[in-house]
């Protein structure tokens, strides 16, 4: 199946969320949820195939219309996406894990290529918010103990509200001593901790997803109600206006890099004995692309022909558009 570049949206403002047909409904025995609160919560509310199995076009009209996430970023990610974990023949990618509406890419070229999101490695890794390293713990499902530890510390570093009460509201400050404590706790406890430049940067960004996607777009602010409604119910909560322009890399970045260096980490990885071992690589402002269009895609869809030909390079090129000053990626990944 070819894939196609879905229409840009021509509307970014704020809208009231959900909208009309589309309600909440808890997912069904045999649907797909996985890692991401953003997709899971499309998925409850029919923005996104309820089964969980999604087309990269499908995807990308669900996260610009319900979350307002800026059209090239979207259609980045998803790209990457569906390189990495979903079966780019028949243009398909499961927000969870293996599914038989996904089968294996023709030729039996992809290994586990077709597993899902939820998967670990390649896209899902270790230091999450909400969800416990792969090694020691559920990497999938939300995690009660680990979402306590941030709302203890919105408790002693949020801002305080009229409307919500005193220190109610998720800031950037609680956002920095959490992804802190996230590693510092992950290191000691994960003798497979793998924490490497790309995953490094993306779960910086998806903690500035929290902060600017899950923010009421009235008003720009996230009480710990509506970040509970999102990471535990994966349900828009009643009230929500998505935010009110869209956001794209260069903000999320932006907030992303703000955290990371109010308390640095190096990337790195633990060894066997749990020490942990920074990389010694020269990181530039490429390195990101890199680590995940190179390193984290399979080199093997490299060798392919026609409309999966076609549909690798749009997904490839799709990526690129977010990195255009840094020579295009040549996938090098394991199969
Ligand atoms: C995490 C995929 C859009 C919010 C993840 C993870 C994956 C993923 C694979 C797991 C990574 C990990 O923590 O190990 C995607 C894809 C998207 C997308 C392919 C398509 C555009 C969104 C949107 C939002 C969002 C629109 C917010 C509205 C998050 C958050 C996490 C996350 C907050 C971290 C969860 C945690 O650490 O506990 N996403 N996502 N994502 N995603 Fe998404
Ligand atoms: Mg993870």
């Amino acid at each position: 199946v070819r894939i196609v570049a879905p229409p840009r949206p021509t509307d970014t403002g704020v809208i009231p969320l959900p909208e009309p047909g589309h309600p909440f409904i808890p997912p069904r025995r045999g649907d797909q949820r996985g890692p991401c609160p953003g997709l899971n919560t499309l998925a409850n509310h029919g923005y996104l195939p309820r089964n969980g199995i999604a087309s990269f076009e499908q995807i990308v009209s669900a996260v610009t219309r319900g979350f307002n996430m800026d059209y090239d970023l979207a259609s980045g990610l998803t790209a990457f996406g569906m390189l990495a974990r979903g079966n780019p023949y028949i243009n398909k990618l499961s927000i969870g894990l293996d599914t038989p509406l996904i089968p294996p890419l023709p030729g039996k070229i992809d290994g586990p290529i077709t597993r899902g999101l939820a998967a670990h490695g390649r896209f899902e890794g270790d230091v999450s918010m909400t969800r416990q390293d792969f090694a020691i713990g559920d990497n999938i499902h939300f995690q009660r103990e680990l979402f306590a530890q941030l709302l203890d510390l919105v408790a002693q570093y949020g801002d305080n509200s009229t409307v919500t009460g005193p220190r109610s509201v998720v800031n950037r400050r609680v956002m920095e001593e959490f992804k802190f404590k996230r590693f510092v706790d992950s290191q000691a406890a994960d003798k497979k901790l793998e924490y490497h430049i790309g995953r490094v940067l993306l779960s910086y960004g998806e903690a500035a997803f929290t902060l600017n996607f899950f923010a009421n777009g009235t008003d720009g602010i996230l009480s710990t109600s509506t970040m509970t409604s999102f990471f535990r119910d994966q349900r828009f909560p009643k009230g929500f206006y998505r935010r009110s322009a869209a956001g794209n890399l260069d903000k999320i970045g932006e907030d992303a890099g703000a955290i990371l260096s109010a308390k640095p980490v190096p990337p790195g990885a633990n060894a066997p004995n749990g020490t942990y071992i920074p990389d010694t690589d020269n990181f530039d402002g490429c390195s990101l692309y890199y680590n995940l269009a190179a390193d984290n895609v399979p080199a093997v869809l490299l060798n392919t022909t026609g409309v999966l030909k076609q549909n690798v390079d749009f997904l490839l090129n799709s990526i690129h558009v977010l990195f255009s000053d840094c020579p295009p990626a040549v996938p090098r990944g394991a199969a």
